[in-house]
Protein backbone atom coordinates (compact mmCIF):
# COMPACT_ATOMS: atom_id res chain seq x y z
CA UNK A 1 0.00 0.00 0.00
CA UNK A 2 1.30 4.15 -0.67
CA UNK A 3 1.34 6.47 1.33
CA UNK A 4 -1.00 8.67 0.49
CA UNK A 5 -0.43 12.20 0.60
CA UNK A 6 -3.92 13.45 -0.46
CA UNK A 7 -5.53 15.69 1.57
CA UNK A 8 -8.68 14.00 4.07
CA UNK A 9 -10.82 17.15 3.46
CA UNK A 10 -14.04 16.79 1.04
CA UNK A 11 -13.40 17.38 -1.73
CA UNK A 12 -14.89 21.14 -3.62
CA UNK A 13 -15.81 19.19 -6.68
CA UNK A 14 -16.55 21.87 -9.13
CA UNK A 15 -13.01 23.86 -7.82
CA UNK A 16 -11.39 24.23 -11.09
CA UNK A 17 -12.93 21.48 -13.92
CA UNK A 18 -13.48 23.65 -16.60
CA UNK A 19 -16.73 23.56 -18.21
CA UNK A 20 -16.87 21.27 -20.69
CA UNK A 21 -13.69 19.00 -19.93
CA UNK A 22 -14.90 15.54 -19.06
CA UNK A 23 -11.63 14.82 -16.89
CA UNK A 24 -9.26 17.10 -14.83
CA UNK A 25 -5.88 16.01 -13.58
CA UNK A 26 -4.08 18.05 -11.74
CA UNK A 27 -0.73 17.63 -9.66
CA UNK A 28 -1.04 13.95 -10.34
CA UNK A 29 2.42 11.78 -8.39
CA UNK A 30 3.04 8.05 -8.48
CA UNK A 31 6.05 7.26 -6.67
CA UNK A 32 6.75 4.20 -5.95
CA UNK A 33 8.90 3.41 -2.94
CA UNK A 34 12.45 1.85 -3.71
CA UNK A 35 13.22 -0.26 -1.11
CA UNK A 36 16.42 -1.82 0.11
CA UNK A 37 17.64 -4.87 2.38
CA UNK A 38 16.45 -7.36 5.01
CA UNK A 39 14.14 -4.97 6.59
CA UNK A 40 13.45 -3.19 3.50
CA UNK A 41 13.29 0.20 4.28
CA UNK A 42 12.83 2.55 1.65
CA UNK A 43 15.72 4.65 0.08
CA UNK A 44 14.07 6.56 -2.80
CA UNK A 45 11.27 6.98 -4.88
CA UNK A 46 10.85 5.82 -8.69
CA UNK A 47 8.92 9.19 -9.43
CA UNK A 48 6.85 7.48 -12.31
CA UNK A 49 4.43 10.27 -13.03
CA UNK A 50 5.67 13.52 -10.86
CA UNK A 51 3.14 16.16 -11.51
CA UNK A 52 1.24 15.71 -14.33
CA UNK A 53 -2.05 18.52 -15.36
CA UNK A 54 -4.33 17.39 -17.92
CA UNK A 55 -7.61 18.33 -19.12
CA UNK A 56 -9.44 16.06 -21.76
CA UNK A 57 -12.60 17.15 -23.62
CA UNK A 58 -15.70 14.85 -24.26
CA UNK A 59 -15.28 13.13 -27.34
CA UNK A 60 -11.62 13.74 -28.27
CA UNK A 61 -8.66 11.53 -28.42
CA UNK A 62 -5.70 12.61 -26.44
CA UNK A 63 -2.52 10.45 -27.27
CA UNK A 64 -0.25 10.27 -24.32
CA UNK A 65 3.49 9.62 -26.25
CA UNK A 66 7.12 8.63 -24.79
CA UNK A 67 9.53 6.48 -24.90
CA UNK A 68 9.61 3.58 -23.04
CA UNK A 69 9.65 4.38 -19.22
CA UNK A 70 8.86 7.29 -19.00
CA UNK A 71 5.62 6.67 -16.76
CA UNK A 72 2.51 6.63 -19.58
CA UNK A 73 1.03 3.37 -18.58
CA UNK A 74 0.96 4.41 -14.80
CA UNK A 75 -0.54 7.61 -15.39
CA UNK A 76 -3.28 5.63 -17.22
CA UNK A 77 -3.51 3.19 -14.55
CA UNK A 78 -3.84 6.05 -12.06
CA UNK A 79 -6.68 7.30 -13.87
CA UNK A 80 -8.29 4.53 -13.92
CA UNK A 81 -7.83 3.87 -10.05
CA UNK A 82 -5.73 0.45 -11.16
CA UNK A 83 -2.91 2.32 -9.03
CA UNK A 84 -3.31 4.52 -5.78
CA UNK A 85 -2.22 7.96 -6.43
CA UNK A 86 0.46 9.28 -4.65
CA UNK A 87 -1.07 12.71 -4.57
CA UNK A 88 -3.27 15.17 -6.95
CA UNK A 89 -6.91 15.22 -8.39
CA UNK A 90 -8.89 13.32 -10.85
CA UNK A 91 -11.70 14.59 -11.56
CA UNK A 92 -14.84 13.25 -14.12
CA UNK A 93 -17.59 14.77 -15.20
CA UNK A 94 -20.51 12.14 -14.96
CA UNK A 95 -24.10 14.52 -16.00
CA UNK A 96 -24.31 17.41 -13.35
CA UNK A 97 -21.79 16.01 -10.77
CA UNK A 98 -18.27 16.14 -10.61
CA UNK A 99 -16.73 13.05 -9.50
CA UNK A 100 -13.35 12.97 -7.19
CA UNK A 101 -11.70 9.80 -8.52
CA UNK A 102 -8.90 10.32 -6.61
CA UNK A 103 -10.99 9.84 -3.44
CA UNK A 104 -13.92 7.57 -4.46
CA UNK A 105 -14.34 4.33 -2.60
CA UNK A 106 -16.77 1.44 -2.55
CA UNK A 107 -20.01 1.56 -4.39
CA UNK A 108 -18.91 5.10 -5.79
CA UNK A 109 -15.72 3.43 -7.29
CA UNK A 110 -17.69 1.11 -8.67
CA UNK A 111 -19.79 3.20 -10.60
CA UNK A 112 -16.64 4.83 -11.36
CA UNK A 113 -15.86 1.96 -13.20
CA UNK A 114 -18.73 1.81 -15.31
CA UNK A 115 -17.46 4.88 -16.79
CA UNK A 116 -13.94 4.74 -17.25
CA UNK A 117 -12.20 1.03 -18.66
CA UNK A 118 -9.19 0.39 -20.07
CA UNK A 119 -8.00 -1.89 -22.82
CA UNK A 120 -4.68 -3.15 -22.39
CA UNK A 121 -1.12 -3.90 -24.49
CA UNK A 122 -0.91 -7.41 -24.60
CA UNK A 123 -4.01 -9.61 -25.95
CA UNK A 124 -1.87 -12.47 -25.00
CA UNK A 125 -1.51 -12.22 -21.16
CA UNK A 126 -4.92 -10.01 -20.52
CA UNK A 127 -7.47 -12.61 -21.24
CA UNK A 128 -7.68 -15.35 -18.78
CA UNK A 129 -7.36 -18.86 -21.23
CA UNK A 130 -9.99 -20.41 -18.96
CA UNK A 131 -12.63 -18.29 -20.07
CA UNK A 132 -14.49 -18.24 -23.02
CA UNK A 133 -15.64 -15.26 -24.83
CA UNK A 134 -18.86 -15.08 -23.35
CA UNK A 135 -17.69 -15.32 -19.82
CA UNK A 136 -14.54 -12.87 -20.68
CA UNK A 137 -16.83 -10.09 -22.23
CA UNK A 138 -19.76 -10.75 -19.71
CA UNK A 139 -17.47 -10.33 -16.61
CA UNK A 140 -17.43 -6.89 -16.52
CA UNK A 141 -21.61 -6.92 -16.68
CA UNK A 142 -21.82 -9.40 -13.71
CA UNK A 143 -19.11 -7.79 -11.43
CA UNK A 144 -20.59 -4.26 -12.06
CA UNK A 145 -24.30 -5.88 -11.45
CA UNK A 146 -25.44 -4.97 -14.44
CA UNK A 147 -26.72 -7.56 -16.35
CA UNK A 148 -26.70 -11.64 -15.84
CA UNK A 149 -28.08 -14.78 -17.43
CA UNK A 150 -29.78 -13.76 -20.95
CA UNK A 151 -29.90 -9.94 -20.73
CA UNK A 152 -26.17 -10.19 -20.16
CA UNK A 153 -26.10 -12.48 -23.21
CA UNK A 154 -27.81 -10.85 -25.61
CA UNK A 155 -25.74 -7.65 -24.31
CA UNK A 156 -22.22 -9.71 -25.16
CA UNK A 157 -23.67 -10.84 -28.41
CA UNK A 158 -24.42 -7.12 -29.72
CA UNK A 159 -20.64 -6.09 -28.73
CA UNK A 160 -18.82 -8.77 -30.09
CA UNK A 161 -20.91 -8.30 -33.57
CA UNK A 162 -19.90 -4.46 -33.10
CA UNK A 163 -16.05 -5.41 -32.56
CA UNK A 164 -15.69 -7.99 -35.52
CA UNK A 165 -16.42 -11.30 -34.00
CA UNK A 166 -18.75 -13.54 -34.50
CA UNK A 167 -21.62 -15.43 -32.70
CA UNK A 168 -20.12 -18.42 -32.65
CA UNK A 169 -16.87 -17.25 -30.90
CA UNK A 170 -19.43 -17.09 -27.73
CA UNK A 171 -17.59 -20.37 -26.63
CA UNK A 172 -14.29 -19.59 -27.41
CA UNK A 173 -11.51 -20.16 -25.35
CA UNK A 174 -8.36 -17.47 -26.11
CA UNK A 175 -6.09 -19.91 -27.34
CA UNK A 176 -8.39 -20.57 -30.49
CA UNK A 177 -7.80 -16.27 -31.75
CA UNK A 178 -5.29 -14.80 -33.53
CA UNK A 179 -3.71 -11.65 -32.09
CA UNK A 180 -6.05 -9.52 -33.64
CA UNK A 181 -8.90 -11.14 -32.34
CA UNK A 182 -7.67 -10.97 -29.04
CA UNK A 183 -7.13 -7.82 -29.14
CA UNK A 184 -11.49 -7.75 -30.35
CA UNK A 185 -12.22 -9.89 -27.29
CA UNK A 186 -10.20 -7.00 -24.99
CA UNK A 187 -12.19 -4.20 -26.74
CA UNK A 188 -15.26 -5.91 -26.47
CA UNK A 189 -14.70 -6.12 -22.55
CA UNK A 190 -13.88 -2.78 -21.94
CA UNK A 191 -16.85 -1.17 -24.40
CA UNK A 192 -19.35 -4.15 -23.04
CA UNK A 193 -20.36 -2.13 -19.81
CA UNK A 194 -20.84 1.71 -22.11
CA UNK A 195 -17.96 3.66 -20.50
CA UNK A 196 -17.37 7.63 -21.49
CA UNK A 197 -13.53 7.65 -21.05
CA UNK A 198 -11.88 4.48 -22.47
CA UNK A 199 -7.55 4.61 -21.63
CA UNK A 200 -6.06 2.11 -24.57
CA UNK A 201 -2.67 1.19 -23.24
CA UNK A 202 -0.33 0.84 -26.42
CA UNK A 203 -3.28 -1.15 -27.78
CA UNK A 204 -1.61 -2.32 -30.96
CA UNK A 205 2.02 -2.62 -30.27
CA UNK A 206 1.85 -6.20 -29.48
CA UNK A 207 0.39 -6.96 -32.91
CA UNK A 208 1.60 -7.60 -36.20
CA UNK A 209 2.00 -4.44 -38.36
CA UNK A 210 -0.53 -5.46 -40.99
CA UNK A 211 -3.28 -6.35 -37.91
CA UNK A 212 -2.56 -2.69 -36.61
CA UNK A 213 -4.46 -0.43 -38.84
CA UNK A 214 -7.65 -2.56 -38.72
CA UNK A 215 -7.04 -2.35 -34.97
CA UNK A 216 -6.76 1.40 -34.77
CA UNK A 217 -9.89 2.13 -37.42
CA UNK A 218 -11.75 -0.39 -35.27
CA UNK A 219 -11.06 1.78 -32.25
CA UNK A 220 -12.36 5.28 -34.45
CA UNK A 221 -15.36 3.64 -35.91
CA UNK A 222 -16.49 2.58 -32.31
CA UNK A 223 -15.24 5.98 -30.70
CA UNK A 224 -17.65 7.78 -33.34
CA UNK A 225 -20.75 5.32 -32.59
CA UNK A 226 -20.41 5.36 -28.91
CA UNK A 227 -19.30 9.29 -28.31
CA UNK A 228 -16.12 7.60 -26.48
CA UNK A 229 -13.30 9.71 -25.25
CA UNK A 230 -9.76 8.18 -25.47
CA UNK A 231 -6.68 8.38 -23.49
CA UNK A 232 -4.82 6.38 -25.82
CA UNK A 233 -0.92 5.75 -25.05
CA UNK A 234 1.61 4.25 -27.27
CA UNK A 235 5.22 4.73 -27.71
CA UNK A 236 4.68 5.26 -31.70
CA UNK A 237 4.59 8.91 -32.84
CA UNK A 238 3.55 7.10 -36.13
CA UNK A 239 0.28 5.44 -34.20
CA UNK A 240 -0.41 8.57 -32.32
CA UNK A 241 -0.18 10.82 -35.62
CA UNK A 242 -2.79 8.91 -36.86
CA UNK A 243 -5.40 7.90 -34.08
CA UNK A 244 -4.97 11.60 -31.96
CA UNK A 245 -6.58 14.62 -31.79
CA UNK A 246 -4.46 15.93 -28.94
CA UNK A 247 -0.76 14.85 -27.94
CA UNK A 248 1.01 14.90 -24.66
CA UNK A 249 4.36 14.22 -24.61
CA UNK A 250 5.75 12.62 -21.34
CA UNK A 251 9.68 12.97 -20.37
CA UNK A 252 10.72 10.86 -16.95
CA UNK A 253 7.50 10.86 -15.34
CA UNK A 254 6.27 14.62 -16.58
CA UNK A 255 4.99 16.10 -19.63
CA UNK A 256 6.97 18.36 -21.78
CA UNK A 257 4.66 19.37 -24.39
CA UNK A 258 0.76 19.37 -24.95
CA UNK A 259 -0.66 20.81 -28.04
CA UNK A 260 -3.27 20.44 -30.81
CA UNK A 261 -1.97 17.28 -33.46
CA UNK A 262 -0.85 19.36 -36.01
CA UNK A 263 0.76 21.93 -34.08
CA UNK A 264 2.34 19.55 -32.18
CA UNK A 265 3.71 17.56 -35.55
CA UNK A 266 4.41 20.29 -37.90
CA UNK A 267 5.53 22.71 -35.21
CA UNK A 268 7.53 21.09 -32.29
CA UNK A 269 8.21 23.30 -29.15
CA UNK A 270 10.46 21.07 -27.34
CA UNK A 271 13.24 19.41 -28.52
CA UNK A 272 12.54 16.16 -27.27
CA UNK A 273 9.39 16.12 -29.07
CA UNK A 274 11.49 17.30 -31.95
CA UNK A 275 13.95 13.66 -31.13
CA UNK A 276 10.56 12.18 -31.31
CA UNK A 277 9.26 12.99 -34.65
CA UNK A 278 12.91 11.96 -35.72
CA UNK A 279 12.60 8.87 -35.42
CA UNK A 280 9.08 8.71 -37.81
CA UNK A 281 10.47 7.18 -40.73
CA UNK A 282 9.41 9.51 -43.46
CA UNK A 283 8.68 12.91 -43.87
CA UNK A 284 5.64 13.55 -46.85
CA UNK A 285 8.35 14.67 -49.33
CA UNK A 286 9.22 10.90 -48.63
CA UNK A 287 12.66 12.39 -47.01
CA UNK A 288 14.57 10.32 -44.17
CA UNK A 289 15.54 12.42 -40.70
CA UNK A 290 17.78 11.28 -38.99
CA UNK A 291 17.32 10.51 -35.14
CA UNK A 292 18.07 13.21 -32.75
CA UNK A 293 18.46 11.40 -29.92
CA UNK A 294 19.57 8.10 -29.61
CA UNK A 295 17.51 5.34 -27.14
CA UNK A 296 18.31 3.54 -24.42
CA UNK A 297 19.23 7.01 -22.59
CA UNK A 298 16.53 7.35 -20.35
CA UNK A 299 16.91 8.60 -17.09
CA UNK A 300 16.80 6.37 -13.95
CA UNK A 301 13.68 7.72 -12.14
CA UNK A 302 14.83 7.39 -8.87
CA UNK A 303 17.98 9.59 -9.48
CA UNK A 304 16.73 12.33 -11.50
CA UNK A 305 19.09 15.16 -13.25
CA UNK A 306 18.55 18.77 -11.80
CA UNK A 307 17.44 21.22 -13.69
CA UNK A 308 15.70 20.32 -16.72
CA UNK A 309 15.53 16.39 -16.82
CA UNK A 310 16.10 16.36 -20.39
CA UNK A 311 19.43 18.36 -20.12
CA UNK A 312 21.49 15.48 -20.43
CA UNK A 313 20.38 14.31 -24.11
CA UNK A 314 19.27 18.01 -25.52
CA UNK A 315 21.47 19.42 -27.61
CA UNK A 316 20.47 22.82 -27.29
CA UNK A 317 21.04 22.74 -23.58
CA UNK A 318 22.67 25.94 -21.87
CA UNK A 319 24.08 25.93 -18.43
CA UNK A 320 21.05 27.80 -16.64
CA UNK A 321 19.31 24.34 -18.37
CA UNK A 322 21.08 22.36 -15.52
CA UNK A 323 20.59 23.69 -12.56
CA UNK A 324 17.02 25.03 -13.02
CA UNK A 325 13.79 23.22 -14.13
CA UNK A 326 11.73 25.07 -16.50
CA UNK A 327 7.50 25.15 -15.96
CA UNK A 328 5.03 24.16 -18.30
CA UNK A 329 3.83 27.23 -20.01
CA UNK A 330 1.45 28.43 -22.47
CA UNK A 331 3.23 29.71 -25.86
CA UNK A 332 0.87 30.42 -29.17
CA UNK A 333 -1.63 27.70 -27.52
CA UNK A 334 1.12 24.94 -26.76
CA UNK A 335 2.18 24.14 -23.71
CA UNK A 336 6.03 23.62 -23.68
CA UNK A 337 8.20 23.09 -20.66
CA UNK A 338 11.83 24.31 -21.91
CA UNK A 339 13.80 27.18 -21.03
CA UNK A 340 14.49 27.96 -24.99
CA UNK A 341 11.14 27.51 -26.73
CA UNK A 342 10.23 31.28 -28.32
CA UNK A 343 14.28 30.74 -29.70
CA UNK A 344 14.27 27.26 -31.09
CA UNK A 345 13.44 26.57 -34.40
CA UNK A 346 12.61 23.15 -34.50
CA UNK A 347 12.09 20.48 -37.13
CA UNK A 348 8.37 18.63 -37.21
CA UNK A 349 7.05 16.40 -40.05
CA UNK A 350 4.39 17.01 -42.59
CA UNK A 351 0.76 16.80 -41.45
CA UNK A 352 -0.72 13.63 -40.81
CA UNK A 353 -1.91 11.47 -43.23
CA UNK A 354 -5.50 11.51 -42.50
CA UNK A 355 -5.61 15.32 -42.13
CA UNK A 356 -6.12 18.10 -39.94
CA UNK A 357 -7.24 16.56 -36.48
CA UNK A 358 -10.22 18.69 -34.53
CA UNK A 359 -8.13 20.99 -32.57
N1 LIG B 1 4.35 -1.48 -10.04
C1 LIG B 1 5.53 -0.85 -10.13
N2 LIG B 1 6.44 -0.88 -9.11
C2 LIG B 1 7.61 -0.21 -9.19
N3 LIG B 1 7.99 0.53 -10.27
C3 LIG B 1 7.13 0.60 -11.30
C4 LIG B 1 5.87 -0.08 -11.30
N4 LIG B 1 5.22 0.18 -12.48
C5 LIG B 1 6.06 0.97 -13.18
N5 LIG B 1 7.20 1.23 -12.48
C6 LIG B 1 8.31 2.08 -12.92
O1 LIG B 1 7.78 3.33 -13.28
C7 LIG B 1 8.44 3.83 -14.43
C8 LIG B 1 7.44 4.15 -15.50
O2 LIG B 1 6.88 2.94 -15.97
P1 LIG B 1 5.65 2.87 -16.95
O3 LIG B 1 4.54 3.72 -16.42
O4 LIG B 1 5.35 1.44 -17.20
O5 LIG B 1 6.24 3.56 -18.26
P2 LIG B 1 5.80 3.43 -19.79
O6 LIG B 1 4.40 2.91 -19.83
O7 LIG B 1 5.93 4.82 -20.31
O8 LIG B 1 6.77 2.50 -20.42
C9 LIG B 1 9.47 2.78 -14.82
O9 LIG B 1 10.72 3.15 -14.28
C10 LIG B 1 8.95 1.53 -14.18
O10 LIG B 1 10.00 0.66 -13.87
S1 LIG C 1 15.26 23.47 -21.02
FE1 LIG C 1 17.26 23.29 -21.95
S2 LIG C 1 17.82 21.12 -21.72
FE2 LIG C 1 15.62 21.30 -21.37
S3 LIG C 1 14.73 20.87 -23.33
FE3 LIG C 1 14.95 23.09 -23.20
S4 LIG C 1 16.93 23.53 -24.13
FE4 LIG C 1 16.88 21.34 -23.73
MG1 LIG D 1 3.64 1.24 -20.82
Amino acid sequence: MQTSLHTQEPSTPSAGISDTALLEIRGLRKWFPVQKGFLKRTVGYVKAVDGVDLSIQPGETLGVVGESGSGKTTLGRCVLRLYEPTAGEILLRDNDRILPVHQLEGRELQAFRRNAQMIFQDPYSSLNPRMNVLETVGEPLLVNNVAKGKELEDRVTEVILQVGLRVEHLRRFPHSFSGGQRQRIGIARALVVRPKLVVADEPVSALDVSIQAQILNLLKDLQAEYQLTYIFITHAMSVVRYMADRIAVMYAGKLVEVAGKESLLTRPRHPYTEALLSAVPRTTSGRNVKRTVSVGEVPDLANLPPGCVFHPRCKYAVDRCKVEEPALRELDGQLVKCHLAEQLALTGIGPSPNGAGRT
